[in-house]
């Protein structure tokens, strides 16, 4: 299914730069398309029409035809040369060369993504917010091993190389919520490295922008889950692999959990962010995403009450 959705993706691209890829597709496609009529065409009728019957004998035998040679070595370059045109005009097309200063810093994990706004200094997981209409220039990168950034319909392929970041530009039409993947296999849960990215109008961007550089709000004080919850973060080994800013806890080793709840999904797309999926999370991470490196904590119920109702309040 999720083999025929990118292939679908690929077959709507929503910005400039995939167009191009899928207008010199569908060129060539189209030429191939003749050569293939003409060349089968052509045996079927040399087949028909010169097969051997009762009473034949050998037909005439020729050696060389300057004039036929000359022309199936000529339309052959012909083809080559507008192929090599339309290729590099498509390049250049969907492949502009990066800027200066990247506008985000997308980061391959095992198995999610870490996305970076050096400009602002917003940080998220999984989850791209840009503004359409707007070309936005990222740096790719890797933590670990070789991913793959792609967004079917909104740009051509990545790799994210450890040690050398590649640069691409992403840019949406229209407002939208669009998947990507990653697509180069990089261990046990490649195929759960899925990330969104969410195109929205200028003024929608800026406030989600604007709502992710705020610290975290600090829960009520007091007798209730979320403040016991928020307690139980700092004292668990939480700290150890995530950051929630306007706490102690500021390591980059998991996701960044300061907005955690508003994004729409957990576990780089493994499921739904709900609060009982959360739950189910918690209580054991390994049987929602088998391989992930998030540890099974075992919690009791109340423990996972109180997580559960902290990590909410993190919008
Ligand atoms: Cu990351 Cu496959």
């Amino acid at each position: 299914m999720i083999l025929l959705g990118s292939i679908l993706r690929v077959l709507s691209p929503a910005a400039p730069q995939p167009r191009s890829i899928y207008d010199l597709a569908l060129i060539s496609s189209a030429i191939f398309a003749v050569i293939f009529f003409l060349v089968t065409a052509t045996v079927f009728y040399a087949l028909m029409r010169f097969r051997w019957r009762e009473g034949m004998s050998d037909p005439q035998q020729y050696a060389g035809n300057r004039k036929l040679e000359i022309t199936w070595t000529a339309i052959p370059c012909v083809i080559v040369v507008v192929l090599f045109a339309l290729t590099a005009r498509a390049m250049r097309l969907a492949d502009p060369p990066p800027p200066p200063a990247a506008d985000i810093i997308v980061t391959g994990h095992q198995w999610w993504w870490e996305m970076r706004y050096p400009k602002s200094g917003a940080v998220v997981a999984n989850e791209i917010h840009v503004p359409v209409g707007r070309p936005m220039a990222l740096q790719v990168e890797s933590a670990d091993v070789l991913h793959e950034f792609w967004v079917p319909e909104l740009g051509r392929k990545i790799t994210a190389v450890p040690g050398h970041p590649n640069h691409i530009w992403i840019e949406a039409d229209q407002a939208g919520t669009y998947l990507g993947f990653c697509t180069e296999y990089c261990g046990t849960e490649h195929a759960w490295m899925h990330f969104l990215v969410v195109a929205e109008p200028d003024q929608d961007f800026e406030a989600w922008q604007t709502a992710q550089l705020q610290t975290a709000m600090a829960p009520e004080r007091g007798d209730n889950p979320a403040a016991k919850g928020a307690a139980l973060f700092q004292q668990l080994s939480c700290p150890a692999c995530h950051t929630i800013h306007g706490t102690a806890a500021n390591a980059r080793t998991g996701p960044d959990l300061t907005h955690f709840a508003s994004r729409r999904q957990l576990g780089a797309g493994v499921v739904e962010n709900t609060p009982a999926n959360l739950r189910r999370w918690l209580a054991n991470p390994q049987k929602v995403k088998p391989g992930v490196f998030m540890p099974d904590f075992k919690f009791n119920d109340e423990q996972l009450s109180q997580l559960v109702a902290y990590l909410e309040t993190l919008k």
